[in-house]
């Protein structure tokens, strides 16, 4: 499974990198108005040179030709962005022509497998479904990937499923579970991967049993 870091922050992203199991990032304008990021073009050249891995960058119009138009700047920008695209019709629309000149897509803003399954009869490269809202409204973010997962396999679409608005590290392993291809997580979550409270208890442990060691072999 892959890990994207769901961010427009230039400190979060090299940390995160700085681990060594870093895979891509993901952006969405609110990120972008979080980092207070005034020229995105220039921001996502930076993000693409600190990170070796997909950046999905999102278009802001929401006709057809202009999301295509602003689809085709944005992969200008670096051979590893990612054009982010909301699920719409004209964003179906505009999927299936970036596909066909050979620009990647994200399909964002996924509820429901039957969005899912549209992007990817369009030719998406990746699906973005958005766990965390889903669980906000009494829905089951984690049972959408399954199902996704089940028909994409069913019909051997390539479309990855990206598992986005993660808010915590059970989204994280029951989408690894679910067979999500990538996880895209805010670097809070990162970090709590890491943790469990055995973990540190053990490793103070070896280091005051050595530490004692030490004291009586040398007094
Ligand atoms: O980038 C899309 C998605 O990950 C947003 O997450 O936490 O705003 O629902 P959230």
């Amino acid at each position: 499974m892959r890990f994207f870091l769901d961010t427009a922050d230039l400190t979060e992203i090299q940390e995160a990198v700085a681990y060594g199991i870093l895979d891509g990032v993901t952006t969405n304008p609110t990120l972008m108005a979080k980092a207070g990021v005034s020229d995105p073009e220039s921001h996502y050249r930076k993000i693409c040179e600190i990170v070796s891995g997909d950046v999905s960058a999102e278009v802001i119009a929401t006709d057809y030709e202009a999301m295509v138009e602003e689809a085709k700047q944005l992969a200008n920008i670096h051979p590893n962005i990612v054009v982010k695209i909301p699920m719409i019709p004209d964003g179906v629309k505009a999927i299936a022509t970036l596909s066909q000149l050979g620009i990647r897509t994200n399909c964002t803003l996924i509820f429901s497998p039957a969005q899912a399954l549209l992007a990817a009869k369009a030719g998406a490269t990746y699906v973005s479904p958005f766990l965390g809202r889903l669980d906000d409204i009494g829905h089951d973010g984690i049972a959408l990937i399954k199902q996704i997962r089940l028909i994409f396999d069913n019909y051997g679409f390539e479309t990855q499923i990206l598992a986005a608005s993660i808010r915590h590290p059970k989204h994280v392993i029951a989408s690894a579970e679910a067979g999500a291809d990538v996880a895209t997580m805010p670097f809070k979550v990162l970090q709590q991967l890491f943790k469990h409270p055995l973990t540190d208890i053990g490793l103070e442990r070896f280091l005051s049993d050595y530490r004692k060691h030490l004291e009586s072999t040398t007094s």
